[in-house]
Parts: C-alpha cells; sequence; structure tokens
C-alpha cells in the first residue's frame, strides 16, 4: 500500500518537476542531482582532497558564512522588537533584554556572532595569504574578498550605535571622528579645506546626517546596517562564492613537475 503511494507520488508530474533524477547510486546520477538541484549545485560535483582538509582551509570562510547566516536570522528577530528613534531604542533595548522571551539569548547570539565573524573573516584573510591564494587567477577574488572585509567591520560598527547607551554614542562619537581627516572629503583631512569641506558638508556629516551623533544619526545607522550593508554583503558574498568555482575550485598546494 505504501509503496504504491510513494511509487504514484515518484510518477507523478509535480514531483519530477522539483526532483529530476532518481537515486541511483550511479557516478552520473550523483553529479546529476548536485546541478540540477538549486541549493546543492552551490557544491562542487567534485571536490579535491585539501579543499575539504580544515588543515589547509581552516574552515574559517565557511564559518565566517555560517556566522553571516546566523547574523541574518537573528537580526530579522530583533528587528521585530526595535525601534529607531531616540525615545525609544534604549527602551526597546531593555524590553527585549528583561521582557522578552529568549530576547536575551538572541540579542547576545546577534552580538557574539558578530564579534567572532569579525575575528573569523580575518583569519580567512590571513590563510588566504599564507597559502598563496591571492595569486592568479585567484586575484579578483582577493579584491572582492576586502570588500567583504571592508563591510564586514562597517557591519560591525554601524551596529554598534543601535543600542543607543553611553558606550555606543560615544563610540560612535570617537569612530566618526576619524572621518573628519578622510583626505579630500574630510574637513581635516588633506585637501578637505581646499575642495571646500567644513563640518556641515563633509563626509562625517553625510554619515551622521548632523554634525553630531544624534537621532538622524541613529537612523542612518539603523537603515545601512539593516537594508543596504547586508544586501551588498549578500550580493558580494554571491560574486566571491561564484568566483572560486570559476578559479577552479579552492587553491591547492604547487604540483611539482617531475
Ligand atoms: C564575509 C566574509 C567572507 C566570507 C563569508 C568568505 C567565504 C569564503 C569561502 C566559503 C571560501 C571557500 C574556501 C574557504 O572556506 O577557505 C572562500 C575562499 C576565498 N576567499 Fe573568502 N570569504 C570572506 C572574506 C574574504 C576576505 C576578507 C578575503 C581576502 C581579502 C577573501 C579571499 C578569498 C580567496 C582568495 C578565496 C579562494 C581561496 C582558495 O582558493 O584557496 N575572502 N571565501
Amino acid at each position: 500500500m505504501l509503496a504504491q503511494i510513494k511509487k504514484k507520488i515518484k510518477s507523478s508530474e509535480i514531483y519530477k518537476s522539483i526532483f529530476r533524477h532518481g537515486y541511483e547510486d550511479t557516478q552520473r546520477n550523483r553529479a546529476l542531482m548536485v546541478v540540477d538541484n538549486v541549493f546543492l549545485h552551490l557544491h562542487p560535483v567534485r571536490v579535491s582532497r585539501h579543499a575539504v582538509n580544515y588543515g589547509y582551509t581552516w574552515g574559517m570562510g565557511g564559518i565566517s558564512f555560517l556566522l553571516f547566516i546566523i547574523l541574518t536570522i537573528t537580526g530579522v528577530i530583533l528587528m521585530f522588537y526595535y525601534r529607531p528613534a531616540a525615545e525609544y531604542a534604549y527602551e526597546d533595548m531593555k524590553y527585549l533584554m528583561n521582557d522578552v522571551p529568549f530576547g536575551a539569548l538572541i540579542r547576545n547570539m546577534h552580538r557574539w556572532s558578530a564579534h567572532l565573524m569579525v575575528i573569523t573573516v580575518m583569519l580567512h584573510m590571513f590563510r588566504v595569504f599564507l597559502t598563496g591564494s591571492y595569486k592568479p587567477p585567484r586575484q579578483f577574488n582577493w579584491v572582492i574578498g576586502v570588500i567583504l572585509l571592508l563591510l564586514t567591520f562597517l557591519l560591525s560598527f554601524t551596529g554598534y550605535l543601535l543600542p543607543w547607551d553611553q558606550l555606543a554614542i560615544w563610540a560612535v562619537t570617537v569612530g566618526t571622528n576619524m572621518a573628519r581627516a578622510t583626505p579630500f572629503l574630510g574637513h581635516q583631512g588633506p585637501f578637505g579645506p581646499e575642495l571646500g569641506m567644513r563640518p556641515d558638508n563633509d563626509v562625517r556629516f553625510l554619515l551622521l546626517g548632523g554634525t553630531q551623533v544624534g537621532p538622524p544619526a541613529l537612523l542612518r545607522f539603523y537603515v545601512l546596517h539593516c537594508i543596504f550593508l547586508p544586501l551588498v554583503t549578500a550580493i558580494f558574498l554571491a560574486v566571491h562564492f561564484w568566483r572560486v568555482r570559476k578559479d577552479g575550485g579552492i587553491s591547492g598546494p604547487v604540483q611539482r613537475k617531475v
């Protein structure tokens, strides 16, 4: 009876439109199943031995991506409870920490994952450097990686302001003060004054929406943190992973000619 139902489902048009290949364990079928599935096709059909060797990759790229996913999921949950306005932000954080079921857990998962991601991305970059994987043909992916590193830092920095407590406000005050010294675009930076930069029109003003950290800065950081930067990061991650494949998979030890 059960076998008959199973057979009927498997021969239906709907089933066959989703799963195009059976389970027969042949080498060709295994390859077909991978390339025909949107999730499985992210992995190559064949990988070299060192590509799955943690001693070689340290798994740091994969762990960074896992943390990015955890951050996205916990971040969306936090957004249900947080309003980016000066009169609510700190109260919402306290409500989340003290009254929302598992609120403290979700917030801490988000915070710790963010700290960890900064560390794992740097370790990943270090590994890529040590194994010489920045060399041709992977030089373009190294550049994509540098942009990803910058985006990770920016995500971390913009998130830091959102609790709207004293630590957040003063840390971001110090951080954004550095933007005053940006070459060309900061009013204290090289060639800034010559180009007409003032405290009320330079890059720091653009970032803060004012001349000091206040409610407009909170809203700007929120939009950057929750929408713009994650979206841009997701796009660059897609290019990064696509590029790993196009460059012939993960690099390997130099093949010696004998
Ligand atoms: C959000 C940050 C990042 C994520 C999630 C990420 C993810 C990954 C993953 C999953 C791989 C496959 C191999 C592995 O796991 O080691 C990889 C490879 C690679 N990544 Fe990243 N990456 C990030 C940032 C960076 C940075 C900062 C750099 C360097 C500036 C970089 C350069 C590379 C290069 C060149 C490869 C190819 C390595 C090889 O072929 O051995 N990535 N990345």
